[in-house]
């Protein structure tokens, strides 16, 4: 009886782009003895990954005809297209993984153009810098085809902790979207902070030392107001609608008193006004989001109906 132990075959694999990203990611899938082809616009940033065993192709087309996982990572949607258009041909029977960042609507009209060609499409967001790509630090969110995640997950797996965040292909990119949102409003606060103590003449080191265990211990708040927010129970005994609209407007009356502008919390400010003069000040602070989803206007935009 023959028992040499049988290796599953690697998946061939192609990356289209060889920015800082691209790069890193063809080194991992290279390093773990994946078929790696490559393409880059400027084909001079292929030479380190062909000196450790890469195939240089000669055009996009080339590198999808090679691989069954394609993955593009580029400066933008547009760019995608235009790399891709004259390869549409050759994507039949492969899945296509677009890392490239991006919103929602085009994500979706890619998934649908890359269906249209055979092709299964997922749409990845990067959380990591090509340092940590392949590290703990690293994940990556995907959306698209389950089958295609399925398929490949041990090869995405090699990138960073793989999630897959649904069906709907821009679903990814509204959830970078929106961790992005978070981190943007975190840095609004802290431009906020470090302006008022600059103002006193405070550094803004001496005020990031105090700033960041401060924020490290407000975050904890988080949980407990997502579940407010999706349970629609705002009541609450702690930190209530008015009390906050108070200390804010504190704030931005110490602010003008500092000569500053008020452009980042004014518009807090006036989502917590809309709340209480709708009678809700005794709500929990969580109800503010209730100011924004005022403005939601559910789309029938048909090119934003999620591809299938
Ligand atoms: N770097 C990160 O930390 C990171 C993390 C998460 C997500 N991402 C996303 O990944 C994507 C790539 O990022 P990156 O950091 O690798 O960017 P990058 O280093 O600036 O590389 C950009 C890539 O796009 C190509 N490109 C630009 N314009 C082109 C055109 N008109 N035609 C053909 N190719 C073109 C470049 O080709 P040439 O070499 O010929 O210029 C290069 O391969 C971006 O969408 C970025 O937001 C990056």
């Amino acid at each position: 009886m023959n028992t040499t132990p049988t290796s599953t075959p690697k998946h061939s694999i192609a990356v289209i782009g060889l920015g800082n990203l691209g790069q890193v990611l063809a080194e991992t899938f290279l390093a773990q003895g994946h078929p790696t082809t490559v393409w880059n616009r400027s084909p001079g940033k292929a030479e380190g990954l062909v000196a450790k065993g890469a195939t240089l192709a000669g055009s996009a087309a080339e590198a999808v005809t090679a691989s069954e996982l394609v993955i593009v990572s580029v400066l933008d949607y547009e760019t995608v297209r235009q790399i891709l258009t004259p390869a549409a041909a050759a994507l039949q029977g492969r899945t296509l993984l677009n890392v490239t960042t991006g919103t929602p609507a085009p994500a979706r009209e890619l998934a649908a153009w890359t269906a249209g060609h055979g092709a299964d499409y997922l749409d990845g967001a990067v959380y990591a810098v090509p340092q940590t790509i392949g590290t703990t630090e690293a994940f990556v969110l995907y959306s698209g085809s389950s089958d295609a995640f399925t398929t490949y997950e041990q090869e995405l797996k090699l990138l960073g902790a793989a999630t897959f965040v649904g069906t709907e292909p821009g679903l990814s990119s509204l959830y970078d979207m929106a961790l992005l949102s978070g981190m943007y409003g975190m840095f609004a606060g802290f431009f906020q902070a470090v302006a008022l103590g600059d103002s006193a003449g405070i550094k803004a080191t001496e005020i990031t030392e105090l700033l960041v265990p401060w924020l490290n211990g407000a975050a904890d708040a988080l949980p407990g107001f997502a579940q407010e927010i999706d349970s629609g129970d705002y009541a609450t005994e702690t930190s209530n609608m008015d009390i906050n609209a108070v200390g804010l407007s504190n704030i931005l009356n110490a602010t003008r008193a500092q000569g500053l502008g008020t452009e980042l919390l004014a518009p807090l400010q006036a989502l917590f006004e809309r709340q209480i003069d709708q009678g809700h000040g005794a709500a929990s602070l969580a109800r503010a989001v209730e100011s924004l989803r005022e403005a939601y206007v559910p789309t029938t935009d048909p090119a934003a109906v999620p591809a299938t």
